[in-house]
Order: structure tokens, then C-alpha cells, then sequence
């Protein structure tokens, strides 16, 4: 039988914490589910970081995780979609975008287009 951790996950906005039991072969977001735990998700299959976290201790295994880059996996991201526990955890919910803005936001921040025109006092 698979070994089990023990999770606990804050939900940032609901100011909630939740605390589960993951065997080290589920993906943590089902098995928060299935313990009643209402967490952020859309894709579920990795690509769309609505699940990211913060990892505030322990470790995760997130092979299909490909919506996310290696160096905010480095940073201690993850996505509980497709994270499999490897010891016990504690993660907190991300801000909203936040994953999503590191990640892209350097590119589409650059040459900011500004629409409309300067207004200028008399
Ligand atoms: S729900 Fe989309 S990456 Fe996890």
C-alpha cells in the first residue's frame, strides 16, 4: 500500500485551512476534494496553473505539471492537479494570477501600449 502524508493546504481567500491525507500515489486536489476541501482548479490536467500553490515545506513529484516553468517549480511552486505527495506538506493557495503573471507577465509587460491620449491641464 501506498504511503500516506498528511497535507495542509491554506486557501488564501477563504481564509481556510484545510488538513488531508494523501496517498503518495494520488494527486493531492482529488484527494483534498474527496476529504470535503474546496480548492481553486479549472483544467485539471496541468496547464492551467488555476491550482497553484506555494510550498511552504516538504515535497511534491509533479511530472505532467508542464504548465509550469522549471524555474517556478525551482522556486517551490506547484500545481495540485497533477502533484503527487513526497513527504508531508504544507502549501498555501496563490494569489490570483500571480503564477500565471511570473510566468508571462515579463514578456506582455514589456512595451506597454497605453491607449487614449495624455490629458493635459490648462
Ligand atoms: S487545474 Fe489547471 S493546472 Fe491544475
Amino acid at each position: 500500500m501506498a504511503c500516506t502524508h498528511t497535507v495542509t493546504i491554506y486557501h488564501r481567500d477563504l481564509h481556510q485551512t484545510y488538513t488531508v491525507e494523501v496517498p503518495e500515489d494520488r494527486y493531492i486536489l482529488q484527494a483534498a476534494e474527496n476529504q470535503g476541501a474546496s480548492l481553486p482548479f479549472s483544467c485539471r490536467n496541468g496547464a492551467c496553473t488555476t491550482c497553484a500553490v506555494r510550498i511552504l515545506e516538504g515535497e511534491v513529484d509533479q511530472p505532467e505539471a508542464m504548465g509550469l516553468s522549471p524555474d517556478l517549480r525551482r522556486q517551490g511552486y506547484a500545481l495540485l492537479c497533477v502533484s503527487y505527495p513526497r513527504s508531508d506538506l504544507r502549501v498555501e493557495t496563490q494569489d490570483e494570477d500571480e503564477v500565471y503573471e511570473l510566468q508571462f507577465g515579463r514578456y506582455f509587460g514589456k512595451g506597454k501600449v497605453r491607449f487614449g491620449l495624455p490629458i493635459e491641464d490648462d
